[in-house]
C-alpha cells in the first residue's frame, strides 16, 4: 500500500474530485503530484513516476519545459488579461488564430477559442444551432455520437458519447443524440466477417439510425478519430470514408473531436491526417498549450461560418464569449507551442520513436495477463484479461476490475497508466525517449507481474 498518511495539515476530504471515489477520499489521500520534469512527474514525498499518460492525455512538451514557462511570464508582465470579445482582443490571440488557421487541416478555416475541450465542442454544437437557426436548418439540432466516446463534461457533451455511467447518475438529457457503436476492430466483428464487411455493418448501422431519428432533424456527426475513452480502439479500414459518404448523403456535418489526437499524437499533426477525415470542424486543446495553459479551439470551415455570419448579421452580433476564451497567457503559451512544434521538430521526434514505441507494447503480449496490445502512433493501449478467462466484448469508462488493479499496480511501481475498463491507455509526453519508453514497460511489465500475482484462484 502506499503511504497515504496526512502530510502538513490537509483534511483529506475537503476536496471533491471528479473521477474519484468520494467515499474513498474521506479516508484515504489521493496521489498528490508536486513537480515534474519531461516525462517523469514527482509526488509530495518525493517518488518519481513516468507520465505514461501525459497526465490527461495532454503534456505534449513533458514538464517544466522552460521556453513554455517563460512564454507564460512575459505574457504576464506585458498584459496579465484582457478579454477577447466585444470588438476587443489582444495581439497574441490574432497571431495564434492566424498560425492555427494555417496549419489546420480545413481550408481557409475560422478559429474561435474556449478554455477546455469541453467548451470548444459544447461551443461548437451553439454555433451549429445558431448557424442552422439563421440558414433555414432549425430543425437540425440532433448529433450523432459514437458510444463509449467522450466529448466532455458540460451538460451538453456529456450527453455525448453514450456511456451509461457518465450519463444515467446525472440525469443527462439526451433528447438531442443519436448514438452509434465505437468501431472495435477485429474485436466486435462477427465470426467470419472481413474489415471491409464489418466497416460496411458499421456504415449501414448509421445509414439506419439517421433514418429512424430523421435526417433533416439531424446537424452533425462528431467523432474522434480515435477514441481514446473507448481503450484506443482503432476504426477499421475505410471506416471514415464509410461514415463521411453516408453523412454527405443526407447532408449531416462532420465533426473532429482532435482535443487528443491534435498536435502530433498519431504522428500527424491532426488524428484527421492519419486516419484520411476531411471534418467539416475541428475542436482541440490540451496539446494546443501543452496543457500548461488551459484553452481550446474550434476550427470551421468558410462555409460553417458563412451560416454564423448570417446570424451575426440578422442579431447585430454573435452573442457568445467568455471571459477566459483566449486568455491571453494561454494563447502566448499556444503560441510558442506551435513555435516548439516546428523548431524542435516535434512530428520528426514523434515518427522517429513510434517504432520503437510500438515494439514495446509489442513487447508486453507475452505476459499472462495481456489479451492484447492496440497501438495508435504515441499512444496505445493494453487489454488485460484473467489467465484461462473468456473475451469480454465492450468498453467503457467504467472501471473493470483488471483496469483499476493495473492502474493501482502501475502508482506502487512509478508509472501513471489510464485505466479504461479492463485495458491500461497510455499517450506519454511527446517528447519520451527511447531509453524512457523501455523503463515506462519495464515499470508496467512489473505492475502487470503484481496484478498477476495478486489474483485469487478463479
Ligand atoms: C476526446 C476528448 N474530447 C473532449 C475532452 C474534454 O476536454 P476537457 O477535459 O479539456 O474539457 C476530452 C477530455 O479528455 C477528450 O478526451
Amino acid at each position: 500500500m502506499p503511504d497515504t498518511s496526512p502530510i502538513g495539515n490537509y483534511r483529506n476530504d475537503t476536496l471533491v474530485l471528479g473521477f474519484s471515489d468520494l467515499d474513498r477520499l474521506r479516508h484515504e489521500r489521493p496521489l498528490v503530484i508536486a513537480g515534474g520534469k519531461g516525462v517523469f512527474v514527482t509526488d509530495e514525498r518525493g517518488r518519481d513516476y513516468i507520465e505514461a499518460v501525459s497526465s490527461f492525455y495532454c503534456v505534449a512538451l513533458g514538464y517544466s519545459d522552460e521556453e513554455l514557462v517563460e512564454a507564460a511570464i512575459k505574457q504576464m508582465r506585458a498584459l496579465p488579461m484582457y478579454p477577447s470579445g466585444a470588438h476587443r482582443t489582444v495581439p497574441v490571440v490574432l497571431d495564434l488564430a492566424d498560425r492555427l488557421a494555417a496549419i489546420a487541416p480545413i481550408k481557409d478555416a475560422r478559429v474561435a477559442f474556449a478554455t477546455t475541450g469541453s467548451e470548444a465542442n459544447d461551443g461548437l454544437i451553439k454555433f451549429m444551432w445558431y448557424g442552422n437557426g439563421h440558414s433555414g436548418a432549425n430543425a437540425r439540432r440532433k448529433i450523432i455520437s459514437r458510444r463509449g466516446s467522450y466529448h466532455g463534461g458540460t451538460a451538453l457533451t456529456t450527453g455525448l458519447g453514450g456511456s451509461a455511467a457518465l450519463q444515467e447518475s446525472f440525469g443527462i438529457p439526451t433528447a438531442d443524440h443519436v448514438y452509434v457503436s465505437q468501431p472495435n476492430w477485429p474485436d466486435a466483428a462477427e465470426p467470419g466477417e472481413s474489415e471491409a464487411e464489418y466497416t460496411a455493418r458499421l456504415a449501414g448501422e448509421l445509414r439506419a439510425a439517421i433514418l429512424a431519428a430523421g435526417p433533416e432533424t439531424i446537424g452533425a456527426m462528431i467523432a474522434e478519430p480515435v477514441s481514446v475513452s473507448a481503450g484506443m480502439l482503432p476504426p477499421p479500414k475505410g471506416y471514415f470514408a464509410a461514415i463521411a459518404s453516408v453523412l454527405e448523403e443526407f447532408g449531416i456535418r462532420l465533426f473532429a473531436d482532435e482535443v487528443v489526437t491534435g498536435f502530433g499524437r498519431t504522428g500527424n499533426m491532426w488524428g484527421s491526417e492519419t486516419f484520411g477525415i476531411a471534418p467539416d470542424c475541428i475542436t482541440s486543446a490540451k496539446g494546443l498549450s501543452s496543457a500548461y495553459q488551459p484553452i481550446s479551439a474550434i476550427l470551421m470551415s468558410p462555409e460553417f461560418h458563412e451560416r454564423m455570419l448570417a446570424g451575426s448579421k440578422a442579431d447585430g452580433w454573435l452573442a457568445h464569449a467568455g471571459t477566459y476564451h483566449a486568455h491571453p497567457v494561454a494563447a502566448a503559451v499556444a503560441l510558442k507551442t506551435l513555435e516548439i512544434f516546428e523548431k524542435r521538430d516535434v512530428l520528426g521526434h514523434v515518427r522517429g520513436v513510434i517504432p520503437a514505441w510500438h515494439r514495446a507494447l509489442d513487447g508486453l503480449a507475452d505476459h499472462p495477463l495481456v489479451a492484447g496490445v492496440r497501438k495508435c502512433g504515441l499512444a496505445g493501449a493494453v487489454q488485460l484479461r484473467r489467465p484461462g478467462a473468456a473475451a469480454k466484448a465492450g468498453s467503457g469508462m467504467k472501471l473493470g476490475g483488471l483496469g483499476r488493479a493495473g492502474y493501482e499496480a502501475g502508482i506502487e511501481q512509478g508509472v501513471l497508466v489510464r485505466p479504461v475498463g479492463d485495458s491500461l491507455v497510455m499517450a506519454p509526453p511527446l517528447i519520451i525517449r527511447e531509453s524512457e519508453i523501455a523503463e515506462l514497460v519495464h515499470r508496467l511489465r512489473r505492475a502487470l507481474d503484481d496484478v498477476l500475482a495478486g489474483l485469487a484462484p478463479a
